[in-house]
């Protein structure tokens, strides 16, 4: 058969195999028609469709098509197309079911391009084992093995569920080539362990190249265009094109919620912020969380998760912002939302949008229970108390939580005066976070790359927060050495 092909090929009536690369998983959901399902996207010069074949132990084997696209930036200073992007769509998985998958080129009868497997996460609502997620924000190109292997497979030798990019993935800034190559990095893991994430300010406002010193001139804001077209969240094409990439998926008994901070921004446009236009997606975003959060059904999903790039709560002095003449207190939601910032040296809300957006999410996570807020953008991590607007309050209020450390630099510098709310934050290690969640407790440890050490771990119960060990200086103030703020 394969020779038969092969000779086919040789005699030109059929095509030649061609390359796949780049290929990585995504969670797939009923949002785009896809219930329990895993989404296989990767990169190829051909424009035909392709097949993914899957099969569970002992099931019959089941093939998917993949959709194709590809996109293009065209500038003066530069010009970049894009791979072909192929997706296919397994749906209705079972759930912690081992599957293996094979990318077929189906007119050559070759034999797999790609072969890999996958473990699928626990169904919407089931403690049958715990939900367990890889978390970290900050990735680049540097250390991607060594934090990804962290966030996979790194704590006790257990593998992650689903791993969760909080913003800022490859630092393309524009240049898409840097793309291709990061996912290309870590396709081994990529490709046995879905993704999700949302992205961040690199992704969206951030224009001057992968390479330092930059070339601020020629690679342009990407404005969502790679992250949509790269990374296979479950959103539909309309939002894509609506550039509305926030989304949530309920996955074993946590219900996430992935929040775009830079909802409204159009690349580089900062005459764009500030407009009625600007305004109206931050709206939507926001009608839309309230609605999210309102139909959690905490009974299936009794833990809820917020992830987003940019962190409120922050002791470091990097990216703040401020809208009140104190630091941390919004007096003025109204204002604050429309990004009017009161006392910003270092800070507009065009580059530092989480003042404007916890302005008005903040009440909104109270008000419907969220347990947990994670973010990436500052390259270090740090864990609060229970916060309600900047007090500690240990009944009624929400962690905030970074986990910044993915690998693209260090910061140094924190705030003159921390606040009392800041439990413990280091960031002398690349680390990821790894949480696993049980009726009982959603657990959150976080530890260096290549070490099984726990850097600072705790718990989320009904009762409040239980710290456990931690192994960072709970003081930790300015640190020496080469320190790199590009985050
Ligand atoms: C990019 O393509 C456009 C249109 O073909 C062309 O005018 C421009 O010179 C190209 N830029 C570069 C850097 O090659
Ligand atoms: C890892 O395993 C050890 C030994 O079983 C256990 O004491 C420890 O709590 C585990 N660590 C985590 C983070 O689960
Ligand atoms: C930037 O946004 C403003 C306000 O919507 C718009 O008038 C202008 O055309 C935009 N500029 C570019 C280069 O897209
Ligand atoms: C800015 O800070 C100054 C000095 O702390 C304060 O008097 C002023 O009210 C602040 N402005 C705003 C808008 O918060
Ligand atoms: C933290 O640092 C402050 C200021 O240097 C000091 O007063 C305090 O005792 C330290 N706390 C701990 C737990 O080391
Ligand atoms: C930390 O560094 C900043 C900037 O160099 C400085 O203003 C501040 O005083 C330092 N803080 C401490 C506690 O050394
Ligand atoms: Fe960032």
């Amino acid at each position: 058969m394969f020779k038969i092909a092969s000779l086919l090929a040789l005699a030109g009536l059929v095509s030649a195999a061609v390359n796949v690369e780049q290929v990585h998983l995504g969670l797939a959901t009923s949002a785009i028609n896809c219930a329990n399902g895993i989404s296989v996207e990767f990169a190829s010069a051909s424009d035909k469709p392709m097949t993914v074949t899957y099969s569970a132990k002992g099931d019959a084997t089941k093939t998917a098509t993949t959709t194709v696209e590809s996109y293009s930036v065209a500038a003066a200073t530069y010009n970049y197309t894009s791979p072909y992007f192929h997706t296919a769509l397994l749906c209705n998985l079972k759930s912690i079911t081992s599957y293996t998958y094979d990318i077929i080129q189906a007119d050559t009868g070759c034999g797999s391009l790609f072969s890999s497997k996958f473990v699928t996460a626990p169904a919407p609502g089931s403690d049958a084992v715990p939900t367990v997620f890889g978390i970290v924000g900050d990735v680049g190109s540097e250390h991607i093995m060594d934090t990804l292997q962290n966030m996979a497979v790194g704590m006790n030798g257990t593998v992650a569920q689903a791993l969760i990019v909080v913003g800022d993935y490859a630092y393309a800034n524009g240049q898409h080539e840097q793309w291709d190559a990061w996912y290309n990095q870590g396709q081994d893991v990529f490709s046995t362990v879905p993704t999700l994430g949302i992205n961040g300010n690199h992704e969206t406002i951030k224009g001057g190249g992968a390479t330092k010193p930059k070339d601020k001139n020629k690679y342009i804001a990407e404005n969502y265009i790679g992250y949509i077209h790269r990374s296979n969240n479950p959103i539909t094409t309309a939002q894509k094109n609506a550039l509305r990439t926030y989304f949530s998926v309920d996955i074993g008994l946590v219900h996430c919620v992935f929040l775009d901070d830079y909802a409204g921004t159009r690349g580089a446009n900062k005459t764009f912020i500030g407009t009625q236009a600007w305004l109206d997606e931050r709206n939507l975003q926001l009608q839309w969380l309230q609605t999210d959060l309102s139909t959690v059904d905490r009974t299936k999903t009794p833990w809820v998760l917020v992830l987003k790039h940019n962190p409120y709560y922050n002791s470091w002095n990097i990216h703040q912002c401020q809208c009140d003449a104190t630091r941390f207190e919004i007096s003025n939601p109204e204002n604050c939302w429309k990004g009017i910032y009161g006392n910003s040296s270092d800070a507009a809300v065009s580059s530092q949008p989480h003042c404007a957006n916890q302005a008005k999410f903040e009440d909104v996570y109270l008000k419907y229970g969220v347990n947990l807020v994670i973010a990436g953008h500052v390259h270090a991590y740090e864990r609060t108390a229970p916060i309600v607007k900047n007090k500690v309050d240990s009944k009624n209020g929400i962690v905030y939580m970074t986990t910044g450390a993915g690998g693209h630099g260090n910061v140094c510098v924190r705030l003159d005066a921390i606040p009392s709310w800041s439990v413990s934050a280091t960031s002398e290690a690349f680390a990821a976070t790894r949480l696993v969640a049980t009726k009982d407790a959603l657990s959150v440890y976080t530890t260096a790359n290549q070490v099984d050490t726990v850097l600072d771990s705790f718990q989320v119960t009904k009762n409040g927060v239980v710290n456990l060990q931690t192994n960072i200086n709970q003081n930790t103030s300015n640190l020496s050495g080469s320190c790199d703020d590009d985050s």
